[in-house]
């Protein structure tokens, strides 16, 4: 049966690949790199050089498999997603039919850590559920963006015995929950955070966190809100694109 591994490369670090995952990587024979196109060119140079730093036999192959658009203006968000999570089951299903051998090896490398805001998976399971590939796939986990902020920044992410909550932008409301004073901010494209200002919460703020272009901002919500929204739209401007994480913490 073709086998799959979904393997977790850790958020922008080639350091952070761990070495099960160095071993996963060594027993693949397909590659494949979901394209993105534009700016985002650089996420899929990063796993190209993971390959050339890490795999001994470089007999790999590395196959582009198309990315569906999604409908990112859709008022149910919710049904956008579905949708796009089945059309990109139709093209995954079909590339590995065609480009995986039944007694193959294939991985699909993963940012971060597959089990946090990534699709893949759910998308490998509408594979199996459709039984048109038989597949057998396993996880490799890897380092996150969250892992990675909290290190840099030198914070643990819960206090003693508390809860924490890992969230969108879009999520974030005006007030922390009830009985979390700790939450993760992910996939934020509107410095969200603002909506908190004026209260007694310190921000550890994270973008490109592990590469090069890495970017830390912390301190006080209401201090530093201006200095993040500034620094993360000129990084934008100049890249293209970014990723930012942050934890905001409700001060005692
Ligand atoms: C689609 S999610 C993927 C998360 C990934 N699976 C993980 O484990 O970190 C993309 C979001 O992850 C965060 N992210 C990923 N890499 C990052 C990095 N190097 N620095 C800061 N945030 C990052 C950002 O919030 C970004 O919007």
């Amino acid at each position: 049966m073709r086998k799959l591994l979904v393997i977790g490369i850790g958020a922008g670090d080639p350091d952070h690949v761990t070495v099960q995952a160095i071993k996963a990587l060594n027993e693949v024979g397909v590659f494949f790199v979901v394209e993105k196109g534009g700016a985002r060119a650089d996420l899929v140079d990063l796993r190209k050089q993971i390959c050339d730093r890490y795999i001994e036999d470089p007999s790999y192959r590395i196959v582009e498999v198309p990315d569906p658009q999604r409908d990112r203006g859709a008022a149910d968000y919710h049904a956008a997603v579905e949708d796009w999570r089945s059309r990109r089951a139709e093209t995954w299903e079909r590339t590995l039919r065609d480009e995986l051998g039944e007694a193959d090896c294939g991985a699909f490398l993963v940012w971060g850590d597959p089990a946090l805001y990534d699709s893949t998976l759910a998308v490998i399971e509408q594979i199996v559920a459709r039984g048109v590939v038989a597949l057998d796939y396993e996880v490799v986990p890897g380092i996150s963006s969250v892992q990675a902020l909290a290190a840099k920044h030198r914070v643990p992410l819960n206090r003693v015995g508390g809860a924490i909550q890992i969230t969108t932008g879009r999520r974030l409301s005006e007030e922390l929950p009830d009985g979390v004073d700790d939450v993760v901010v992910m996939l934020d494209a509107d410095c969200s955070f603002r909506q908190l200002e004026g209260q007694p919460i310190d921000i550890y703020w994270g973008a490109y966190v592990g590469t090069d272009d890495e970017l830390l901002v912390s301190g006080d919500l209401s201090e530093v809100a201006d200095e993040i929204e500034g620094v993360r739209a000129e990084a934008r401007e100049r890249k293209g694109w970014i990723m930012d994480t942050y934890l905001l913490r409700r001060r005692d």
